[in-house]
């Protein structure tokens, strides 16, 4: 059984990681978090505020003076495509990350090394102890380098804006398709190439392209071999 592994699942934009991570933990009964979602509360205070977004050591200190909890859906906002609810300084700004502004702004912020250090230490207290589905770029690289299951999902850049698109239509917002792939690919340009953390898979990550493959069948498979492996520091009892 996966009882209480750390199942670490890292992608670009749009990859399916948040919808599919989701699953996965409904799946197994474990605890669900979007790790990008603090990179957007932050980013989202810091436009809030007006700090210059090159302005670095503002925003490590605004990182280090900020507070974010990551909740579970109600079944209203789980419904309306929501996956965990997020608490900035404890007000719920859930909806008001999921723009394109606050995306650029959130993957700029992530280039910050003093930035990455504050998340990325709230996550692994997030996830200590296990029974977690965490999802991101440097999950298995950097915040559970030790997690018994990695996934790298990936999808073609063309399949990741058409659903990004489809879920901005859904909302009444007017980007075109093109526009869409522009934000997909500078964001994956930027997550590829920063010095900190890239978005790169780890050696011992399952590469799983969901291009052909819908949410249920890539979440079944994840949790397939979840099945087989054994929680760290167990392999002697089984
Ligand atoms: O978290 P990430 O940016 O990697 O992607 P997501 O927000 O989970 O997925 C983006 C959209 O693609 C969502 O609307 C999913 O329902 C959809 N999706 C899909 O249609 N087929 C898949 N195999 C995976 C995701
Ligand atoms: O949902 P989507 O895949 O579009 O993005 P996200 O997971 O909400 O992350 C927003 C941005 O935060 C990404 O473009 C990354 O720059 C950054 N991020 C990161 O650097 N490391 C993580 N573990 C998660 C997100």
């Amino acid at each position: 059984m996966a009882e209480r592994l750390t199942i670490a699942i890292d992608g670009p934009a749009g990859s399916g990681k948040s919808t599919v991570a989701r699953r996965v933990a409904a799946m197994l009964g474990f605890l669900y978090l979007d790790s990008g979602a603090m990179y957007r509360a932050v980013a989202l205070k810091a436009l809030q505020h007006r700090i210059p977004l090159d302005n670095d050591d503002r925003l490590v200190n605004l990182t280090a003076e900020t507070h974010i909890q990551l909740k579970a859906s109600t079944a209203e906002q789980e419904a309306a495509g929501f996956k965990n609810r997020v608490f900035l300084d404890g007000r719920e700004v859930t909806e008001e990350i999921r723009t394109g502004e606050v995306a650029q702004a959130a993957s700029r912020l992530a280039t910050i090394a003093g930035v990455r250090r504050v998340l990325v230490a709230e996550q692994q207290r997030a996830g200590e102890g296990g029974g977690v589905v965490m999802e991101g770029r440097d999950i298995g690289t950097v915040v559970f380098p030790n997690a018994e299951l990695k996934i790298f999902l990936d999808a073609t850049p063309e399949t990741r804006a058409q659903r990004r698109w489809k879920e901005h239509q859904e909302k009444g917002e007017s980007m075109t398709l093109l526009e869409v792939l522009q934000e997909v690919r500078q964001r994956d340009k930027r997550d590829r190439e920063r010095k900190v953390s890239p978005l790169v898979r780890a050696k011992d990550a399952v590469l799983v392209d969901n291009t052909a493959m819908g949410i249920e069948e890539t979440a079944r498979l994840i949790v397939f071999l979840a099945n087989e492996r054994v929680p760290a520091g167990t392999e002697k009892q089984n």
